[in-house]
């Protein structure tokens, strides 16, 4: 049984993991960790009581990055869903996941749907001269653009070095109309808005025709296959991965 505790428990996501880890036959939930609710405080004060395999953080951009490298560096192997870390905290957590050897898996986002946004958005890219994305999230996010938006402009630009930005001689009247500008000059959209929960257009242009690739999330419990298959995957590999897609074919 792999012995799995989720951070951030008592919110959105945390919630749907406890029930889905709790479902999961090959998984034993062993501590909720949160700093509001009936729950342990702190990682470090769970793991005082119980043993732990995986940890599963679902909690805010300010706090994953020192919440992964605790982890990392006391031999707990870490599923990240929480957005926000930037590349060079990446770039560190990937080292202390191979320095260590704990594992650390890292995914902007876990539906299998988005997955296959990003993935199809990846493949078209070559064929097309012009990509913008548009994000739209619930108006709780904290962060923008999304982990998603720019995990799929970074594979998107695998493909194609530049994209072009410079066929609109445009005048920006009012200061981001625009966006901002990603891997291979791809602008990036975020929209935020009550109903919304996760939702993503990639739009792609070429004389004559655009290809829209859009992915809707409905509801949270989307997520939750991609995130079971993460936590088995890092208590076996003890290695870094960043994004579904590497273990999705
Ligand atoms: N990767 C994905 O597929 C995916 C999908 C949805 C959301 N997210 C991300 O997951 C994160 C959480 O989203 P949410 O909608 O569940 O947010 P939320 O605000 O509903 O939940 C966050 C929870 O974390 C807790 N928390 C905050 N700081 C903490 C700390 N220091 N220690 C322990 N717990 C702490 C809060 O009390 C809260 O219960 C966000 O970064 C969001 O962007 C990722």
């Amino acid at each position: 049984m792999i012995k799995v505790a989720v951070c951030g428990a008592n919110g959105k996501m945390g919630r749907e993991v406890c029930e889905a880890v709790m479902n999961d036959s090959s998984m034993n939930l062993v501590a909720k960790i949160d700093i509001q609710g009936d729950s342990y405080r702190t990682i470090e004060e769970a793991k005082r009581y119980t043993e732990i395999d995986v940890i599963v953080d679902f909690t805010q951009p300010k706090v994953i990055y020192e919440n992964a490298k605790y982890c990392l560096r006391n031999g707990i192997n870490i599923v990240i869903g929480t957005t926000g870390l930037k590349d060079e905290e990446i770039s560190f957590l990937k080292k202390l996941s191979e320095d260590n050897k704990v594992g650390c898996f890292i995914a902007p986002n876990f539906s299998t749907g988005a997955v296959l946004m990003m993935k199809f958005a990846k493949m078209a890219a070559k064929y097309f001269d012009n990509a913008e994305i548009i994000e739209l999230h619930h108006n709780q996010k904290k962060d923008a653009p999304s982990g998603t938006a720019i995990k799929t402009a970074l594979m998107m630009s695998e493909e194609k070095e530049s994209f072009k930005k410079d066929n609109c001689p445009e005048v920006e009247t009012i200061e981001g109309a625009r966006g901002g500008t990603s891997y291979s000059d791809i602008q990036i959209h975020s929209v935020r808005m009550p109903g919304y929960i996760a939702s993503q257009e990639v739009i792609l242009g070429a004389a004559g025709q655009i290809l829209t690739i859009r992915h809707d999330s409905m509801d949270r419990k989307c997520y939750m296959p991609g995130v079971l298959m993460a936590v088995k995957y890092v208590k076996e590999h003890k290695n870094f991965v960043y994004g579904l897609d590497n273990i999705i074919d």
